[in-house]
């Protein structure tokens, strides 16, 4: 059996994501931007972050890329690839990319790349969790929510094979014998 062990609470979610908030709204300098999130990972931590730049005064555009490195497994492949497009024009913008996680590093990476080949003028990355021992390329995002250590995390928007998604908090998803 897998067990599914609460790692980061709602609260501490919910004061973590206001202080994000602030540290965009200070950090983006007052510029337009536009936030791309990561499908379907980002889903959550977007929702609430959106409205938390709201209580700052701010309302971004959003739009949504698909990126595959995983497909079903724990593990990543190595390889990423962007699967489905923006809806909107980037070119000239100034873009904030959000997703759940920074683990590899290679997603981001790569989503970054894909902006700025698009002409986007600037691409920042944020993050709600940041693993930064499994690295596999030298990125560090501009915001992140909680570092934590090299374990595999579900709930608040993470999944494990589509599931846990939903849980309201992030839990350490620990693989038993494998029976579940
Ligand atoms: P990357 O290795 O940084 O490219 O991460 C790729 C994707 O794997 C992330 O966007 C997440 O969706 C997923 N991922 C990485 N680590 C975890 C984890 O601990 N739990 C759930 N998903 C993860
Ligand atoms: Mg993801």
């Amino acid at each position: 059996m897998a067990s599914v062990n609460e790692m980061i609470s709602e609260e501490q979610l919910r004061i973590r994501v206001e202080e994000i908030s602030h540290e965009i709204a200070d950090g983006m300098g007052g510029e337009d931007f536009t936030i791309v999130g990561v499908l379907k990972g980002s889903v959550v931590f977007l929702a609430d972050l959106m409205r938390a730049l709201h209580r700052r005064g701010l309302c971004p555009e959003v739009d949504f890329l698909t990126v595959s490195s995983y497909g079903e497994s724990t593990e990543s492949s190595g390889a990423a690839k962007v699967l489905s497009g923006l809806h909107q024009e980037v070119t000239g913008k100034t873009i904030l990319l959000v997703d759940d996680i920074a683990d590899t590093a290679l997603t981001l990476q790569h989503a970054r790349d894909h902006l700025l080949s698009l002409g986007a003028r600037e691409a920042y990355t944020c993050v709600l969790l940041d693993k930064p021992a499994r690295r596999r390329v030298d990125f560090t995002p501009d915001y992140h929510g909680f570092s934590i250590q090299n374990v595999f995390v579900v709930g608040y928007g993470l999944d494990a094979a589509n599931r846990h998604r939903c849980l309201p908090y992030v839990a350490e998803l620990k693989e038993g014998d494998g029976a579940e």
